[in-house]
């Protein structure tokens, strides 16, 4: 991978460039040596202890193809997934768009994914190689395309089942926009009830050992009254922390650009101000000591170190490590307070 500029993968077509990646990282993690996050800014959070501050966001490595490759170039954590219980290919292609001149994409993926038990082979095989010195992995889960939105618990509980030893925290995605209705699970009975039988099966799962720390990853499109309502469940039901924010459907402002109209989440610069705003309400209503981890357009030290002046405890980055490749972490990890 660090012998693929990110100019070279950026002159491919965006998937291919992402298959490309995948595969280069795989090997770089190959090497003999582990993989050693850099350590700045280090804390411990929902029990966990991160080296420093940045993590890979979720949906680059759905499989847990190359999570050694990633650690190696120094993450203080990596989100594995989307995961669901079942393999499922996800939307036709094209579903992956560039918008450079935004330094943007525009995903609709749509989970694509191999399924719970070969991520749980993938991860069962690196924690026995013993690969990692110290990288915090997490496993975003999701439900498959055709599960019913009132069976979804059940996806979430048993994606949960499978990765417990396997991981250090898990996260609920409720708020990818390329999965029909997903994002109505963050409102109402809908999300009191899922949250329910989530916070069950982590403590049932934890019973007599460790307990996986739950997070819930929400969507940048809401308003203020569905922040109150998403906060106030995150506390009734005892979450561990909170991801904020996903993709976002506004187009507001990439309109001019020619591939505005095609469906899916824009992520990237355009989300900058937007995520920051939305980890800077729901830090000011939900406990001080509840873990946020900010999400969203976080391209240089500035941006992160805004994030986490807006309330954020961890920031993640997908979109801007695409455009400016691995040397991002290192200067993000030994620059940031
Ligand atoms: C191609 C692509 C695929 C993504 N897949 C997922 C996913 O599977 N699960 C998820 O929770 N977020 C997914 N995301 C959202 C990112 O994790 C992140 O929340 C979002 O892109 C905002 O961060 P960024 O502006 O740094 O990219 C995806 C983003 C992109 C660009």
């Amino acid at each position: 991978m660090l012998a693929i500029s990110p100019k070279l993968l950026l002159a491919l077509p965006p998937e291919i460039a992402h298959e490309v990646a995948i595969s280069g990282l795989r090997l770089f993690g190959r090497l003999p040596w582990r993989a050693q996050p850099y350590t700045c800014g280090k804390r411990t959070l929902f029990g966990c202890e991160f080296a420093n501050p940045i993590g890979l966001a979720a949906g680059l490595d759905k499989d847990a193809i190359a999570v050694a490759g990633l650690a190696r170039l120094g993450f203080g954590f990596v989100e594995v997934g989307t995961v669901t219980p079942r393999a499922q290919p996800g939307n036709p292609r094209p579903r992956l768009f560039r918008l450079p001149e935004h330094q943007a994409l525009i995903n609709r993926m749509g989970f694509n994914n191999q399924g719970v038990l070969a991520m749980v082979r993938r991860l069962d095989a690196l924690r026995r190689r013993d690969q990692l010195a110290g990288t915090i992995i997490g496993a975003n889960l999701g439900k498959n395309k055709d599960t019913p939105l009132a069976e979804a618990a059940r996806d979430y509980t048993l994606c949960m089942e499978h990765l417990h030893p396997l991981v250090d925290y898990f996260t609920l995605n409720l708020s990818s926009p390329n999965t029909p209705g997903l994002r109505q699970l963050q409102h109402g009975d809908e999300l009191s009830k899922l949250l329910y039988e989530v916070k069950e099966m982590q403590q049932r799962l934890g019973q007599g050992g460790a307990v996986t720390p739950l997070l819930l990853k929400v969507a940048p499109d809401l308003g203020d009254e569905d922040i109150e309502r998403i906060a106030e469940q995150i506390v009734a039901h005892e979450l561990d922390g909170l991801i904020a924010t996903n993709t976002t459907l506004d187009r507001g402002i990439v309109a001019e650009h020619r591939l505005s109209d095609e469906a899916g989440g824009l992520s990237g610069a355009p989300l900058t101000s937007a995520s920051r705003c939305i980890v800077q309400k729901f830090r000011r209503i939900l406990p001080a000591e509840l873990p946020i981890i900010g999400v969203g357009g976080i391209s240089n030290v500035d941006e992160a170190q805004a994030m986490l002046n807006a309330g954020a405890n961890l920031i993640q980055i997908y979109t801007s490590f695409i455009f400016k490749g691995p040397n991002l972490v290192r200067s993000l990890a030994q620059n940031i307070a």
